[in-house]
């Protein structure tokens, strides 16, 4: 079928000359932070009285993170507490793709009497958040998760966010707001999509 005009027409970012092979945008910086502030009073008028621990899972969580914490505290959230997380799936022979090893970048995690909310930046296969919920569910009093992206036709374990920015329903790969392809993009402030899935 012939594609008209206006639908090969990519949407290219604006102010963004200087970026080489800037992406399509998926979702803009505008759009993104309007989700985010919704977002952020969705987890407030869900948390119990608890103080409440977020678990920033690195690295591509880091631009959403920053921002969610800002839009909680300008609602008015008090009782916050910030923890970073890093997980990683070895590659090689030894490796197992379905259980990625999960760090806390503090070396313990002070969950105790408090609640946790992860916060991600895309669930997919859903083989990373299994593993954090696995590391982190015995050492808190309420484990949820806060997910930018959400990509639920992928999913190969049954577990998903409680809080979710955009669901995709397609398999562009998402690039900018903190998320990288191999270390690229992640500056970029709008998400945008990258045609070619580079999964493994
Ligand atoms: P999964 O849910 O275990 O398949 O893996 C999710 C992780 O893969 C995320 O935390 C990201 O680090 C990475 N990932 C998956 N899809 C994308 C994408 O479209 N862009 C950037 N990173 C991605
Ligand atoms: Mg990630």
């Amino acid at each position: 079928m012939a594609m008209s005009q206006e639908q090969l027409t990519v949407e290219r970012p604006t102010g963004l000359e200087s970026w080489r092979d800037a992406p399509p945008v998926l979702f803009s910086a505008e759009k993104v932070s309007r989700r985010v502030r919704t977002l952020a009073r969705e987890i407030a008028a869900a948390r119990s009285d608890r103080p409440l621990t977020l678990a920033v899972v690195l690295r591509g969580a880091f631009v959403f993170a920053a921002d969610l914490i800002r839009a909680l505290i300008e609602i008015g959230v008090r009782d916050l507490t910030v923890e970073f997380l890093s997980v990683a799936s070895y590659r090689g022979m030894a490796s197992d793709r379905t259980r990625p090893d999960v760090h806390y970048v503090n070396g313990i995690f002070p969950g105790e009497g408090r609640d946790v909310l992860v916060v991600e930046d895309i669930i997919d296969r859903g083989h990373t958040l299994e593993a954090i919920e696995r590391a982190l569910s015995s050492h808190c009093e309420r484990l949820r998760v806060c997910a930018l992206l959400d990509r639920p036709h992928l999913r190969e374990v049954p577990i998903g966010p409680h809080h979710v920015g955009f669901t995709l329903d397609t398999d562009d790969f998402v690039v900018g707001y903190g998320l990288d392809l191999d270390g690229r993009y992640r500056e970029l402030p709008y998400l945008g999509r990258l045609p070619a899935p580079p999964r493994a």
